[in-house]
């Protein structure tokens, strides 16, 4: 696709510059304006070498390029054509189609080797046991997902950890309770009768403040190694586990590779421990042990030991970061973490940094911001917190609803209803800057025309229609002239779509890709206004249909990428 042209560039570049071919590939561009052309060759890094003003610089190597125009070696140019600093090219529309082709031929339309031989560890929708996933759980599965796949979709070997929240004071609370509750409730519910007791605790513990030692106490036991205590623990997370199993890869289908929680590395803190020591951060402070930071950093002190002895959830996230690195080998480790745990990041990053590793600066927090609900069933205001499930059942009940007034007779109609329900969810998060709050409208996430899941969705299953009503067999490699602009512009904005995915993993954003699959649907739109399609002569209908298949393919993928599956009617 894009890449093929410019490597094509670069080549044809490279005598008349004297520039290596690699640099050239990276600094070509896409101009501004369709209008302009194909691919733009900023020219500003030859003003110092040649001692020449970059608009002279452009104009010299267009001339040279059209001199070899003339003798017939470049018969993939159109044109060529300086303006201000930049060489501006444009392809013949055939050489357009056919590496658009070739690039569709690839079984993963728009991957690229960018990361080959490299590993990324992701650390995403971590939940905390014995608590039901909240949205925030609910956002980090998406993005965490999606830049996994968009990590993969790179060439990087991936591995995504659930960093099972399983570890802490709060479990030395639960096992008291079980141990002298655990009677009065029935478990069929776990997560519900969980949380009661946790719940049951907290009050009974305002009454008798002696239930706080009870249960420091208990946890004291747990971390001993207790059998009967750690029998207790064993049996909530099972249960949890099972829950978010249920959530994540039975309703998101989000997947982990490995599920490490906390307490995995409770035996790997001694060592984080001792390294600190040596390398003189360890200082007391109120009886704990803490790491103190430069004033310039402006951070409060981190806390690797409280005043009893017990280690935190920083202290643990140093162990997991050395071992990620350490073991699994990463060589970027990203954390897909609500924006409220910004400050425990960059303590943690900056201790690492502080012991010595120079590989502290491949640690990337991927933050997001929160979901603001409008009024109605999910108001914030009522003040629950809101949880994943329903916010997918709720999903799910309104695209079933839907679906019966005015499509009744489709088919699967379950299997839509939860591919439209869960394409809008997460289509709507992910279309936004991630840094940035989300505003939750179930009217205009459910929308199909507006700039949401469904109406990408919607735009795969017109193709397939088209696709289904041509019935005949797809030209392999088409061939002909794009007579119309629709034209022209759909195609060259097809072609962009590995640049797409790799500029999307490249800042963590997913967003980008999201308002790219938007942008074709868009352009597709045009084209299929303005384009007859069925029913014209033999050659026009043909590659048209093959344009037809090029977008659904790359709208599938572009899909696929996000989590989100297309629907074959809808
Ligand atoms: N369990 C945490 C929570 O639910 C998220 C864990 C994120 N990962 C990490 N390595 N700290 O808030």
């Amino acid at each position: 696709m894009i890449q093929t042209a410019k490597t094509q560039i670069a080549n044809l570049l490279n005598p008349l510059t004297q520039l290596p071919v690699e640099d050239l590939q990276k600094t070509l561009e896409k101009p501004k304006q369709f209008e302009h052309g194909h691919i733009a060759f900023p020219v500003f890094a030859l003003a110092k070498t040649l001692r020449s003003a970059p608009p002279q610089i452009a104009a010299d190597l267009a001339q040279k390029v059209q001199v070899k125009m003339q003798d017939g070696s470049l018969p993939f140019l159109e044109k060529v054509q300086p303006a201000g600093g930049f060489l501006n090219f444009t392809f013949k529309d055939a050489y357009l189609q056919k590496i658009l082709f070739e690039g569709l031929q690839k079984s993963n339309v728009g991957f690229s080797g960018i990361g080959k031989d490299k590993t990324v560890v992701i650390d995403y929708a971590s939940p905390n046991v014995a608590k039901p996933m909240h949205v925030g759980h609910l956002r980090a599965a998406m993005v965490g997902q999606a830049i996994r796949n968009l990590a993969g979709s790179q060439g990087y070997k991936v591995i995504g950890v659930n960093h099972l929240g399983d570890w802490g004071s709060q479990f030395g609370k639960l096992a008291w309770a079980y141990q002298e509750w655990g009677k009065d409730y029935t478990f069929a519910n776990p997560m519900d009768d969980m949380v009661k007791l946790y719940v049951r605790f907290h009050d009974e513990a305002e009454k008798n403040p002696n239930l706080e030692l009870e249960a420091a106490a208990t946890f004291k036991r747990l971390e001993n190694g207790d059998a009967e205590i750690k029998k207790i623990w064993q049996m909530i997370v099972e249960f949890s586990l099972k829950d978010y199993d249920r959530l994540l890869n039975g309703l998101l289908k989000v997947k982990h590779d490995a599920v490490l929680g906390e307490s995995f590395y409770t035996d790997k803190m001694d060592a984080v421990i001792d390294l600190l020591k040596k390398k003189n951060l360890l200082k007391e402070s109120e009886g704990a042990q803490v790491v103190f930071f430069d004033e310039k950093e402006n951070m409060p002190p981190c806390i690797i030991k409280k005043s009893d002895g017990a280690s935190i959830y920083a202290t643990r996230d140093l162990a997991t970061a050395i071992y990620r690195h350490d073991v699994m080998k990463g060589d970027e480790l990203l954390y897909v973490v609500g924006q409220d745990q910004t400050l425990h990041f960059r303590q943690v990053f900056k201790v690492l940094e502080l012991m010595g590793f120079e590989w502290a600066k491949t640690c990337h927090h991927i933050s997001f911001g929160l979901y603001r609900f409008k009024e109605g069933k999910m108001s914030t205001r009522a003040g629950r917190v809101v949880l994943f499930e329903d916010v997918i059942t709720q999903a799910i009940e309104l695209v079933s609803k839907m679906i019966a007034e005015k499509n009744p007779n489709l088919e699967n109609k379950e299997t839509v209803a939860r591919q439209v329900a869960l394409g809008a969810v997460i289509f709507n998060d992910l279309v936004n800057d991630r840094v940035k709050n989300v505003e939750f409208d179930w009217d205009r996430i459910l929308s199909v025309e507006g700039d949401s899941g469904p109406y990408v969705q919607y735009t795969v299953v017109r193709c397939r229609s088209i696709l289904r009503k041509y019935g005949k067999a797809l030209p392999a490699q088409p061939s002909m002239d794009l007579s119309m602009e629709e034209e022209r512009k759909l195609v060259f904005q097809l072609m962009q779509f590995e640049d797409i995915l790799t500029a999307s993993y490249k800042q963590f954003k997913p967003n980008i890709l999201a308002q790219y699959l938007l942008e074709v649907c868009g352009s597709f739109s045009h084209f299929y206004h303005k384009c007859r399609i069925l029913g014209e002569a033999p050659e026009v209908e043909s590659s048209r249909i093959a344009m037809i298949v090029a977008t659904e393919r790359i709208l599938v993928q572009g899909l696929k990428i996000l989590n989100i599956e297309a629907p074959e009617a809808m």
